[in-house]
């Protein structure tokens, strides 16, 4: 089974947390693309969708799935979105994508955060792939020299500029012990709008495709 049909195996599985009649919270990436084209099957049966990225409400729209602002629902039942890395108390790094904010806009919204992932995602330690900060483009070099102080290299995520015209650093060599902590100072920094920590608010419901299938975990 290649990288790709897991993560087909993990998108379609998410389809069972999607209850008919109800909008919902949709993440972004190429595992999220197959949950998108789970999802088309049964446009009939919801509301429609919010999303987290431009590249996703494209998607979705292609395929004829309503997509609603943000600012005009009270709330979402569910919420899906793959990881970059994921670790045993489902904190993540999310972000690989550049959506990290409006992810973690959608994820605080949503009751339950079903993480759909392929098994490479899964790590002990946080810190491997490299965790991205979205900053204000004039705040980047200040977040970076606060970032080396704080034990990582930050590296200029090249001609990206985010949904919300933002900049991407990208901070290598991190060995992440305490995400909750770490979350905190990097979240206090002046001029970051967002890391790619999911730690406050990790998954509460973990699909993962394996060559054998898809493997749920709640
Ligand atoms: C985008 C994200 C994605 O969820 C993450 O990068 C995983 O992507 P993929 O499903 O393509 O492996 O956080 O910002």
């Amino acid at each position: 089974m290649t990288q790709d049909e897991m993560k087909k195996a993990a998108g379609w599985a998410a389809l069972n947390y999607v209850k008919p009649d109800t909008i919902v919270g949709v993440g972004t990436g190429s595992t999220v693309n197959h949950f998108i084209d789970a999802l088309a099957t049964m446009k009939g049966q919801i509301q429609g969708a919010v999303s987290s990225s431009v590249a996703s409400t494209e998607k979705l729209k292609q395929l004829g799935i309503e997509v609603f602002d943000s600012n005009e629902v009270d709330g979402l039942d569910v919420y899906v979105d793959g990881a970059d890395e994921i670790n045993a108390q489902r904190d993540m790094i999310k972000g690989g994508g550049a959506a990290l904010t409006r992810e973690k806009i959608v994820a605080a919204m949503s009751k339950t955060f079903v993480c759909i992932v392929d098994g490479t995602k899964a790590v002990d330690v946080l810190g491997k792939f490299p965790l991205p900060v979205e900053v204000i483009p004039m705040a980047r070099s200040y977040v970076a020299r606060e970032l080396v102080k704080l034990g990582g290299t930050p590296e200029y995520r090249q001609g990206v500029v985010t949904d919300n015209g933002n900049i991407i650093l990208d901070v290598h060599n991190l060995s992440i012990i305490n995400p909750k902590e770490l979350e905190d100072k990097i979240n206090a920094l002046a001029g970051v709008v967002t890391v790619g920590l999911f730690a406050h608010r990790g998954a509460d419901v973990v699909i993962t495709g394996t060559p054998e299938g898809a493997k749920i975990e709640e």
